[in-house]
């Protein structure tokens, strides 16, 4: 039967994790003339949102009875405030079933089973109901449901909307600093201007100086030209400095004054440049004791602590080490053509045993680690890996007089796996020491110390 529509062209999205049932009903959904994309989880489909206007999301609950793919994609969508727009398709409406969704404030669910005409017909009302789209979900590429983290969301959606207030940005190292501040950036009223950031920790202090501030042609033997820092490039925009607790006391009172007047000069310049941006900094020190000890301007520290975010450890989050972990996998299940289909139950409670020093960017090494490993089945325990230290990875690399040969295991590596297993290395055979572990590097010991710190080998 022909269902009512005279002309439909909304375009319906549905995420189904088994893209087997979607086939079916897309098309059904095609002949009634709507336009209609499908999605293996929800991820995909808010950045699809993000870009094209969306009436109706179906949900397809998986089969096997897998939360982690189905409560994430249930929490992103609800936390857009669209209920109203999604339409869950289950094998089974019990009472706890119902309870659960109604929960989430989604009150239109159906069973799979129905009568398909009964379906059409329930899309039909529901776009016609709503007349609306999608509401953009803001934070969609940013994962996790425990209370914890939906205080940072929150955070981060209120201060978006303030005018230009200085952030500050505190959490261990690899907890998503950085990716909060560029949601803020990018859901604030400048996000079409510039957002500009700087390492503190990554740059020697000569070079992070004439990297902020700019410089003057003759300023200094190799300034040949007259060069615009990076807080001129800022204007208008945000500039984030991160690692900002490695920044060198002469350093901190140059910017405390720059950012109190919105003023300053290039290196061996003699003229105000003025301008105005939102700030953000992060670190993951204790600066509070650093300004006790001497070694952070108490100043500067009052300047940047104007709206404070503090972004929790992995290892407090709860479940959310599951729900990021199953958005890796199918991350990179689609970057390596992998098919790793979950977890084992083992490998699901060493997830949430594992203290997770590294926080969110240990996870998502692991988790590349092991779909690189597996290519297809249930990750385990063994693929993850967790806790290493010493082991090879397969990589090799050697130096020959004018070149380097290298050798890639079969199954890929990243460049952080690399990376992780020559700063690994240059400690081992410095017995620990940073400093010649740097040189053996050709790094400076600071820049040495922040990827330790980066990769949770401190
Ligand atoms: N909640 C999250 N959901 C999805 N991905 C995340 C989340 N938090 C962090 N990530 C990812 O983890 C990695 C590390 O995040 P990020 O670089 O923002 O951490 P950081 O706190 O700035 O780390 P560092 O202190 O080492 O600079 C990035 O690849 C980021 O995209
Ligand atoms: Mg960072």
């Amino acid at each position: 039967m022909k269902t009512m529509l005279a002309k439909a062209t909304e375009t319906i999205a549905i995420i189904d994790p088994e893209k087997s049932y979607s086939y079916f009903i897309s098309q059904e959904l095609f002949i009634e003339g709507y336009e209609v994309e499908t999605f293996s989880d929800a991820i995909e489909c808010n950045r699809f949102c993000e870009k094209n206007e969306i009436y109706l999301v179906i949900v397809c609950t998986p089969q096997v009875n897998d939360e982690c793919d189905f409560v994430s994609s249930l929490q992103i969508l609800t936390e857009a405030e669209n209920p109203e727009h999604i339409l869950i398709l289950t094998d089974s409406i019990s009472e706890d079933v119902l309870k659960y969704y109604h929960g989430l404030g989604l009150h239109h669910v159906m069973r799979r089973q129905d009568d398909i005409n009964l379906f059409k017909r329930m899309v039909y009302k529901l776009i016609n109901t709503v007349r609306t789209p999608f509401k953009k979900p803001a934070f969609s590429n940013i994962i996790g449901e425990d209370n914890s983290i939906k205080e940072v969301f929150h955070m981060v959606e209120r201060i978006s909307q303030s005018e230009m207030a200085t952030v500050f940005i505190r959490g261990e190292s690899g907890t998503g600093k950085e990716l909060i501040a560029r949601a803020i950036h990018e859901n604030s009223r400048n996000a079409n201007q510039p957002f500009v950031e700087i390492n503190c920790a990554a740059l020697p202090d000569h070079l992070l100086e004439s990297e902020l501030f700019g410089y003057e042609k003759g300023a200094f033997t190799d300034a040949k030209h007259t060069k615009k820092g990076l807080l001129e490039l800022a204007d208008q925009g945000t500039f984030f400095l991160d690692e900002i607790g490695d920044l060198n006391v002469r350093l901190q009172i140059k910017l405390v004054k720059a950012l109190e007047e919105k003023v300053f000069r290039r290196v061996g310049g003699t003229r105000d440049i003025n301008v105005s941006m939102r700030i953000m900094a992060a670190t993951n020190r204790d600066v509070e004791k650093a300004v006790q000890e001497g070694f952070f301007r108490e100043d500067l520290y009052f300047r940047l602590n104007v709206l404070s975010i503090h972004i929790p450890p992995l290892r407090e989050r709860g479940r959310d080490v599951l729900l990021i972990a199953d958005h890796f996998r199918n991350q990179f299940n689609e970057e390596h053509s992998c098919a790793m289909s979950g977890f084992s139950t083992d490998a699901k409670k060493l997830l949430q045993k594992y203290p997770w020093p590294g926080n969110v960017r240990e996870l998502k090494n692991a988790i590349e680690r092991a779909v690189l490993l597996g290519q297809k089945g249930k990750i385990s325990p063994a693929q993850l890996d967790l806790g290493r230290r010493n082991g090879s990875n397969g990589f090799h690399l050697q130096q020959n007089e004018n070149d380097i040969a290298v050798n890639i295991p079969e199954g890929g590596i990243s460049l952080e796996a690399v990376e992780r297993a020559l700063l690994q290395k240059s400690l081992e055979m410095a017995a620990g020491n940073k400093s010649k572990a740097a040189r053996l590097l050709h790094l400076t010991r600071e820049t040495l110390r922040y990827r330790l710190r980066k990769f949770g080998l401190e």
